[in-house]
Order: structure tokens, then sequence, then C-alpha cells
């Protein structure tokens, strides 16, 4: 099984972990550091919905918690047979965290869907002091 296929099978099992009474909506996350580690992130819902944290931003406060400064890969599911996309609040915060290399994969717990550059998500995004 290739490393993809392994952490796929993580996070497939993190779905179960997901908080999403409200929405019903179960999403996981992974996100691979410089440092070669792998950190996960479930959607996290409250009863106030507003304070929702999505499964990305999870993984990605994770990721930093532990000193990373660059995300390589970001994979996200849900249980869906759509395609679902990191929503817009997302995209801006992951790529506080990403390169022109970065990474993003998308799709369910059985396969990848989509595979590309995470930056084309995010066209004509603020850029502060040059970066
Ligand atoms: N959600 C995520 O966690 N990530 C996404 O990329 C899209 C949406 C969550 C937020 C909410 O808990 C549920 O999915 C339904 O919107």
């Amino acid at each position: 099984m290739d490393e993809i296929n392994k952490i796929l099978k993580i996070t497939a099992e993190k779905l179960k972990n997901s908080y999403s009474k409200y929405s019903n909506f179960s999403v996981a996350a992974a996100i691979l550091g410089e440092n070669g580690k792998w950190y996960y992130g479930v959607n996290v819902e409250n009863r106030s919905y507003g304070l929702t944290i999505c499964a990305e931003r999870s993984a990605a406060v994770s990721a930093v918690t532990d000193g990373v400064k660059e995300f390589k890969k970001i994979i996200v599911i849900s249980e869906s047979k759509e395609l679902i996309t990191p929503c817009g609040a997302c995209r801006e915060f992951l790529a506080e965290f990403c390169s022109k290399d970065s990474e993003i994969l998308l799709g369910n717990s059985s396969e990848i869907k989509f595979r590309g550059k995470f930056l084309e998500l995010l066209p004509m995004r603020f850029i502060l002091d040059g970066v």
C-alpha cells in the first residue's frame, strides 16, 4: 500500500470522531508537515453553529502546535460520494502554510477524487509583504 492509501485509511478512521451532530456531515483531514509527520483533524461543531471548526483547520492547528511551518500535502475527506472542497475560510487559513508545491487531495474513504496544487484553489489571494 502506498503512503497516500495508508494515510487515507487512517484519516477515514478519524471520521468517526467528527463532532457533527448538527449537520450530520463528518469531515476528516490529514496534513503532512515539512518534518515528514502527518497530523489529523475532524470538524468540531457547536450548538452556536458559527463556532464550528472545519476538519482542515483542526488539522492545521495540530500541525502548527507541533512546530510545523509548511504543509506539503493536505487530504480532506467526507463520507459523501460527491467531491467536497475546502470552504473559502479554510483555503485562506491553509494558504498561510502552503508553498507553490503544496498538494491538496480530496475525496472519501474509498477514493481520492481530486489531486492538485493547493494554491490553485485560491487565485488572487491576499498577499502581505510579497508573501
Ligand atoms: N466542513 C469541513 O469540516 N470541511 C470542509 O471542507 C467543508 C465543511 C464541515 C463544517 C460543518 O461541520 C460540516 O462540514 C457541514 O458544513
